[in-house]
């Protein structure tokens, strides 16, 4: 083992023993110590649950990418592995960067990354040089291969960069072959992902360009992910630098989901959204669950936020609730995975309460809850607009509010105790019905993610008030019903 290695591997022992429990989000993964960013190599190893993460024990700022790692059965309980790699070869001495992990025929674990080595380019000036690296393990110690880096500048085509080339994701193929995509850039400066094939996940050549933004939709396409989902074939991707297309993409780096059909390595798109409408979603990557879900998850944060680390944190970064994900009508579809309900502790239910000042329910009310909220309007008169308030204290609170007159969702953090002045809120577009919307609203200790209408759109959100603001409220200009079904949730075994 490396000496970066080890070091990183005794430090996040030492320093994690610092940080309690209940200083740590219950069912959402953090990292052991310090910081984190993406997803890495979700995927079933040995029938468990293996997740990965762009890693940087030694405080809680973005330096030197290690893989964190931890293991789970139900992606709700994670229990920390050692460091599993650390950039400590002179083609990663600069950063192991985002990449995916799949078990190989032999049984052994393959983790696929982007090695990024700082160099003085030809123009004077230092760049990143990425390229494709494996390592393989047995769940727990992995050894970086010795033909690394597998693929590199040589293997993009004309036109497209050697300095923005990361995040593959590997997959399997019909014929037993493995795929896997890279993102890049190309020389008009946006995204672009190019598609490679191997006979062993070892030796590798490029395909096609799969699909490439000509300036539409954002740069850099990071963290690409491809795969079939309910008739359609399916690209992830978070574009870099994105500008709002009327209530899409407003978070800069962004998200966004391609649907369509891949045809001779060449994806044909038919509909393009973004995946998350809240404040703290990026780079989401997705595995299949024996079972044949498609679950995804994705870096509860972003980068344009990250400003919010409250002060004198152990930790930083979260991930989201695993999400199982489906097309529903030409659109992506998301609902927390079925193994949320095994924790569903006391229920409180109210049918058809009719609200208009700012009102409490007896039992409804909590920091670690799984609630559903139907809200409709008490009679033909309809409602200008409906609150929900959560984490609500003294002097905090979050919020959720619905305009049935433009069918707008509201996501609210603004009074949540940040100092920054960065944006704290977002409003999307969800299905008009009359003033009907039903809202799951799920609540950690630092973070929000609402699904509306069984999943049709999520929007997620963090925040770091005192868990004695655990307070919830309903509201409404005008008169509205409103049906609530709350569960705390219990992560105890
Ligand atoms: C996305 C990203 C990836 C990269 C990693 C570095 O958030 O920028 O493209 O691999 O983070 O930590």
């Amino acid at each position: 083992m490396s000496e970066i290695l080890q070091k990183a591997r005794q430090y996040e022992e030492k320093y994690s023993s610092f940080i309690t429990p209940e200083e740590r989000p219950a069912f959402h993964l953090s990292p052991r110590v310090g910081w984190m960013n993406d997803p890495n190599g979700f995927s079933t190893y040995k029938g468990r649950y293996h997740l990965f993460y762009q890693y940087h024990p030694y405080n809680t700022k973005w330096g030197p990418m290690h893989w964190g790692h931890a293991v789970s059965d139900d992606m709700l309980h994670w229990q920390y592995l050692p460091v599993a790699i650390a950039p400590d070869m002179p083609y990663d001495k600069d950063g192991c960067f985002s990449g995916s992990a799949i078990e190989l025929d032999d049984g052994r674990q393959l983790l696929v990354y982007t090695g990024v080595k700082r160099e003085r380019g030809e123009d004077g000036r230092m760049h990143d040089f990425q390229t494709q690296c494996l390592a393989v393990g047995d769940g727990l110690n992995y050894v970086k291969y010795e033909g690394n880096p597998v693929l590199t500048g040589e293997d993009v085509p004309e036109g497209f960069s050697v300095n923005d080339f990361r995040d593959p994701k590997i997959f399997r193929n019909a014929d037993g072959s493995f795929g896997m995509v890279v993102g890049n850039r190309t020389d008009d400066g946006s995204g672009a992902i190019l598609l490679y094939r191997s006979p062993d996940g070892f030796h590798w050549e490029f395909e096609t360009i799969l699909d490439r933004s000509y300036n539409e939709f954002g740069r850099m396409w990071e963290c690409p992910d491809v795969f079939p989902l309910d008739g359609q074939d399916v690209i992830l991707t978070s574009p870099q630098d994105m500008c709002a297309l009327g209530l899409e993409f407003h978070s800069g780096n962004c998200t966004m989901a391609l649907m369509g059909q891949l045809e001779k390595g060449q994806f044909l798109r038919e509909n393009v959204q973004a995946i998350d409408y809240g404040l703290d979603f990026y780079a989401p990557q997705t595995l299949l669950s024996e079972d044949g879900r498609r679950i995804m998850i994705a870096w509860m944060q972003n980068w344009d936020t990250t400003g919010g680390c409250p002060e004198g944190a152990k930790w930083f970064g979260q991930m989201t609730t695993p999400r199982e994900i489906a097309i529903r009508e030409g659109r992506l579809v998301q609902n927390p995975v079925r193994e949320l309900e095994i924790r569903h502790g006391r229920r409180v239910s109210y049918k058809n309460v009719p609200v208009h000042e700012e009102v409490s329910l007896t039992g409804v009310y909590g920091r670690m809850v799984d609630m559903t909220v139907t809200i409709k309007p008490a009679d033909d008169k309809g409602y200008e607009r409906f609150r929900v308030k959560f984490a609500k204290g003294s002097r905090h609170y979050c919020s959720v509010s619905y305009r049935p007159g433009t069918s707008t969702l509201r996501l609210s953090r603004t009074h949540a105790g940040f100092n920054r002045d960065f944006v704290h809120e977002r409003k999307c577009m969800v299905r008009n019905q009359g003033g009907e919307i039903k809202l799951r609203i799920l609540l950690d200790r630092y973070s929000a993610e609402v699904f509306v209408n069984d999943g049709e759109q999520a929007l997620t959100t963090t925040f770091y008030t005192p868990m004695t603001a655990d307070g919830i409220s309903f509201e409404c200009s005008g008169q509205a019903l409103v049906t609530v079904e709350k569960y705390d949730i219990i992560m105890a075994e």
